[in-house]
């Protein structure tokens, strides 16, 4: 969370660091802050509490010159979102000025050391602490900022990507990372930094991705340089960006939320490209090179968090039906601190859209460390855990901009689809003609979702008249319960009214307790061989008072004679069903936060990218 942008070069730097931050701005949005050096050496620090909007409108009557500025959209861990605990931070003299995405875990520590010394401390942030301790350092030995830069990360405990900017020094910005991503973007004559590539997509396709305990030192007119935190040159890997400026823009939609889910048709068919061949065989080239690892696995555990933990449980049943191994499902923040049992042997996949989850990080480092083979699935090309894990697949979904993941969990679950099927003949458990048809299945996935995508309008009418409950029970079966899971998941994110999801026949364990005519259920049941149970407990919410909307498969007639609403889907295989029965769940949940006024691209408290634990 929280989102960094730095520019050195020879344009404004303002306008490209307030672009920059609104891409940005899926990371964190309670506060904002730029900081830039004027021709003059003047460090002009802006900061306020909101979003970029909001930053942008104080800084209408400021002077925003200068070639050379950093800027920071937060999402707060330490101290309340306000004007003083906005980034960026900066020394008692005004001289220093720094971003920083991550949290430093010794901050107390330090900050008593720190103020034992004379430092007093205006704001209650950990990056202030780091900032101080820079200072410290520089003062109390003499050394250069960069020096005392690479000391004071060398005390600090805890994850950072920062970039810093000394009026004493006014050619010079420098960026470090541990654990929280810093991309940086190699112009001509110009330099740029990202938290992800996002902000320098419309300059430049070089991009370096800096590793953790690097520091890079861009100075005006001199090349790039990467050192380590013990001061030893790193090797610069300038690789080529493969993404477009349209892939970040809502082209014509209202929301990015509305985009990514209509976009589904095509991200899918990007997702499956070149894995199915001749119609029926799966490829996955993950699988494919480590062979031996996954004939021999006995047993496979998946991490994971959010939506992409809900995919997770979908893949399990998936690879327990079609490859008859074992499957546990985790939550990547239990796992890390469970002492688990883990080792040669075992497969643990992590599965993240972001790739750079905190928790979901930690969890395959620990794996590894415990002898495991770890497999990533993920969706930012280049991320940390991409990097972190033995090998792995891209869903190849595209950038996903709105909180709430729509997009993204079909491509978990489609991955996961083919990474069963894989397994399954890979391990003798599916025959090749049960295998072919699975594959056809997948194939005709795109089309299925177009199909299902045609529920929109009626889901908005469906939507105004659940607009003003306060809580919504979601209930499935089979591959359906995390369906359930998701559905309630979409519904509470952004429109903030309270969902719970539930194995349907769990319901009489206690959430049947709730149901009277102010709780609507929504039920997830296309046709599947725990139909009829499913209907049995469609009745039972019924006969309770409560209201019931089902998705069901186009033609079912025992559920909509019952039901208050139906909701038509394509039949599809079952075990592909939760990918289809998604899109009029992520539906509901965006026409009904719209329809209550929610920000839904940007819902309070959340932020896409979890890089704190
Ligand atoms: C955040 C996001 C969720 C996401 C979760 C895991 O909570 O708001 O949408 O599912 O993180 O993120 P990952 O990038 O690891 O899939």
């Amino acid at each position: 969370m929280c989102g960094i942008v730095g520019y050195l070069g020879h344009r404004d730097a303002y306008p490209i660091l307030i672009k920059g931050l609104h891409r940005l701005e899926y990371r964190g949005y309670d506060s904002a802050g730029v900081a830039l050096l004027t021709a003059g050496d003047k460090l002009n620090i802006y900061k306020s509490r909101g979003k970029v909007d909001d930053l942008e409108r104080f800084c209408e009557s400021k002077d925003v010159s200068g070639t050379l500025g950093i800027a920071h959209t937060r999402w707060a861990t330490h101290g309340e979102p306000n004007d003083i605990n906005a980034h960026p931070h900066f020394n008692a003299s005004g001289s220093l000025a720094l971003v920083h995405n991550g949290t430093i875990e010794n901050y107390a520590v330090l900050r008593e050391a720190l103020e034992r010394h004379g430092c007093l401390f205006r704001s209650d942030t950990d990056t202030e602490v780091l900032v101080q301790l820079i200072d410290y350092i520089r003062r109390s030995t003499g050394c250069s900022t960069l020096d005392a830069t690479r000391e004071a990360l060398r005390e600090v405990v805890g994850a950072y990507a920062i970039a810093l900017i000394d009026s004493d020094d006014p050619d010079c910005l420098i960026a470090a990372r541990k654990s929280s991503p810093l991309v940086i973007g190699v112009g001509e004559g110009e330099t740029f930094i990202g938290s992800d590539a996002s902000p320098l997509v419309e300059f430049t396709n070089k991009v370096v991705y800096l590793k953790d305990d690097e520091i890079a030192i861009i100075r005006r007119g001199e090349p790039l340089q990467v050192i380590t935190n013990d001061n030893r040159p790193s090797q610069i890997d300038i690789q080529e960006l493969r993404l477009s400026v349209a892939q970040l823009e809502k082209g014509g939609y209202p929301h990015f939320m509305l985009k990514e889910i209509f976009e589904q048709p095509q991200t899918i068919r990007d997702c499956i490209r070149g894995r199915i061949i001749d119609g029926r065989r799966v490829q996955l080239s993950g699988i494919q090179d480590n062979q031996e690892q996954f004939a021999s696995a006995s047993r496979i555990v998946i991490v994971a968090c959010g939506t992409s933990w809900h995919a997770g449980l979908i893949g399990k049943r998936l690879i327990q039906e079609l490859a008859n191994l074992p499957v546990q499902v985790e939550y990547a923040s239990e796992f890390r601190y469970s002492n688990p049992v883990v080792g040669p042997g075992d497969i643990v996949i992590a599965i993240s859209q972001s790739g750079e989850t905190a928790d979901t990080l930690a969890a395959i480092k620990l794996a590894r460390e415990r002898g495991a083979f770890v497999y990533g699935i993920c969706n930012v090309v280049g991320s940390s855990i991409a990097r972190e894990t033995n090998t792995g697949t891209y869903i190849h979904v595209g950038p996903e901009i709105g909180v709430a993941s729509t997009k993204a969990f079909t491509g978990q679950v489609t991955v996961l689809a083919m990474l069963a099927v894989s397994l399954g003949c890979l391990r003798g458990t599916l025959s090749d003609d049960a295998a072919a048809e699975i594959a056809r299945g997948i194939q005709s996935l795109p089309d299925l979702i177009s199909d299902a995508l045609s529920v929109n309008d009626s889901i908005k009418t469906l939507s105004a008249t659940y607009t003003y409950v306060h809580n919504f029970l979601y209930l499935g079966r089979g591959y359906n319960y995390p369906t359930a899971l998701e559905g309630a998941l979409k519904l509470k994110e952004i429109s903030y009214i309270h969902a719970e999801g539930y194995p349907a026949a769990e319901m009489k364990h206690g959430p049947i307790a709730l149901i009277d005519n102010e709780l609507p259920t929504v039920f997830i049941a296309p046709a599947d061989e725990l139909h009829e149970k499913v209907i049995s407990n469609i009745r039972q919410v019924k006969a309770r008072g409560g209201a019931v909307i089902a998705i069901v498969t186009r033609g079912e007639r025992s559920i909509t004679e019952i039901a208050d609403h139906t909701i038509e889907i394509p039949a599809a295989p079952v075990c592909l069903s939760p990918i289809i029965a998604a899109i009029p769940l992520q539906l509901l949940a965006y026409h009904i936060a719209v329809m209550k006024g929610r920000d839904v691209d940007m819902p309070r408290n959340l932020a896409k990218s979890v890089t704190v634990e």
